[in-house]
């Protein structure tokens, strides 16, 4: 921009013109995410990081757009490419794209009904639709949230509220014993980051041994509930997984909603990843029970193809939310509306981006079904996948493949934990040197691992295929080399 151009408001034929590139590049982007290199090979993997001055004045915003567009598509790391088989994060659907923009355009303040109306009630509806879903009869309410980690946070805030409603005002003090809250060793690290916020303290949080499915062990998690009731601690919230972040295991809901009934502890379920199953008609009974709890988080940026971002939480006791945030502002007339709740009385936000537009559009467009189609197609793509590693002697499953995301590892004889996770990251490396596709390490129950995972509508049995010959082109480089020389020694 010329020095003299100091206004923001570009006139209708450059915003025509910049507007027609963005739509032009995004079609071309998506037309090429099939077949995609998720990154650069390694060898030219870099940083593009500089420190540059703040640029005082501006430059032409049609060569600025092009230049960074083009940076981050040859630079960038490609979520959204179908060879992204690492972890959960999915190719958002083109539908949700246009949504993000529209809600960018209009920027609609969700804090309050009487500044957004319309948008909340869209936002109301695709709540109603997820709790539907879950299969809640019962009143229920909800919110969108930035993502799992404000879900959770905002569960056991919940939870607290519901043990004692002084806590709002008094903080924990108001409480009688220290409280604690129960959940697998495999469930996600955003609790631990919550009873830190909560003031309960990270070791609030009981961590409860899995069984060999990756799922809590039932009877340790009810003897350690005995135990602090016994020592005199405050046991408040027991929180079910459904789709570990590791493994994808869905712990046994039914029964720990069960538990939780017997203690009177409030029952959460973290599905952000997993709870998506409850689209599919088919696979919907694996996270059977999420109907018992008293709130569930749910990442539509995770399983249900939204961009970031995107979490929801949702709560068969709607009037707790309003209890734990309500709060004054003078400078707003409350919503007059019977059914629309202002946002900035049910969540901790107060500015609040319409996150739900995205989810609302795709429903609306695809419907249902084709969440279901997605899930179901992924389910059969993962299952084969686990099947090839149960037969090939070069791996072997670390954990039951019950979601579209499969654990596995090299298959060493004789060798220790340490020579078997130095041998997986080896392979990884490998596998992801081209930067072709991308899979990743983890640790399931204290066991190396490498995952992959099926997450974007993309990926198809060829994806698949392909990541099997790079695994295996990877083991015969690394591990057959290492295996014949042991047996010549
Ligand atoms: C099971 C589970 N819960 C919570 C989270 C946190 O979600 P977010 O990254 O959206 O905050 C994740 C993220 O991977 C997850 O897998």
């Amino acid at each position: 921009m010329q020095p003299t151009e100091t206004t923001f408001d570009l006139d209708y034929s450059m915003r025509r013109r910049l507007g027609y590139m963005l739509v032009d590049k995004i079609n071309e982007y998506y037309g090429s995410l099939s077949h995609r290199a998720v990154q650069l090979p390694r060898r030219q993997r870099r940083s593009m990081y500089s420190p540059e001055p703040i640029p005082e004045w501006g430059e032409d915003p049609e060569i600025t757009f092009e230049r960074v567009f083009d940076d981050l598509l040859e630079k960038g790391f490609h979520i959204a490419s179908a060879n992204y088989l690492g972890l959960m994060n999915p190719t958002p659907t083109f539908i949700s794209v246009l949504a993000e923009t529209l809600v960018a355009a209009l920027n609609p303040q969700l804090a309050s009904v009487e500044r957004s109306a319309a948008a909340s009630s869209i936002e109301r509806q695709t709540v109603d639709w997820v709790g539907q879903r879950i299969g809640w009869k019962q009143r229920f309410g909800g919110t969108f949230t930035t993502g799992g980690s404000e879900a959770n946070l905002t569960a056991l805030q919940l939870a607290l509220v519901k043990l004692n409603p002084a806590v709002i005002d008094c903080g924990l003090r108001s409480l009688k014993a220290p409280a604690v809250f129960y959940a697998s060793s495999e469930s996600h690290h955003s609790l631990d980051k919550a009873a830190g916020m909560l003031g309960l303290g990270r070791h609030a949080l009981r961590r409860i041994e899995v069984t060999d499915q990756m799922q809590i062990d039932l009877d340790r998690l009810e003897r350690a509930i005995r135990s602090d009731l016994e020592r005199g601690y405050l046991p408040f919230c027991v929180v079910g997984t459904a789709g570990t972040t590791n493994a994808g295991a869905i712990d046994n809901l039914m029964w720990m909603a069960e538990i939780s009934k017997q203690y009177g502890l409030w029952f959460h379920v973290d599905g952000a990843y997993g709870a998506a199953v409850i689209f599919s008609d088919r696979y919907r009974s694996l996270a059977q029970g999420i109907e018992l709890a008293d709130s569930v988080s749910l990442d539509p940026h995770k399983w249900l193809a939204m961009p970031f971002s995107a979490g929801m939480l949702l709560t068969t006791h709607p009037e707790l939310l309003r209890q734990a945030y309500g709060t004054k502002a003078p400078y707003l007339q409350a919503s007059q509306s019977p059914e629309l709740e202002d946002n900035f009385q049910i969540s901790s936000q107060w500015s609040r981006r319409m996150n739900s537009l995205k989810l609302w559009m795709t429903l609306r467009v695809h419907g249902r079904v084709s969440y279901e189609a997605l899930i179901d197609k992924q389910m059969k793509l993962a299952a084969g996948f686990a099947q090839w590693v149960n037969e090939s002697k070069r791996f072997e499953l670390v954990a039951p493949q019950v979601l579209p995301a499969i654990v596995f590892r090299v298959n060493l004889q004789n060798a220790g934990e340490a020579e078997i996770a130095a041998a997986n990251r080896a392979l990884v490396e490998e596998v992801n040197r081209s930067g072709q596709r991308w899979i990743s390490l983890t640790t399931v129950a204290e066991r190396s691992a490498i995952r992959t995972m099926v997450i974007s509508y993309l990926t198809t049995e060829t994806h698949v295929l392909e990541l099997k010959n790079a695994l295996l082109a990877a083991a015969e480089r690394l591990i057959a080399p290492r295996q014949i020389f042991e047996r010549s020694k």
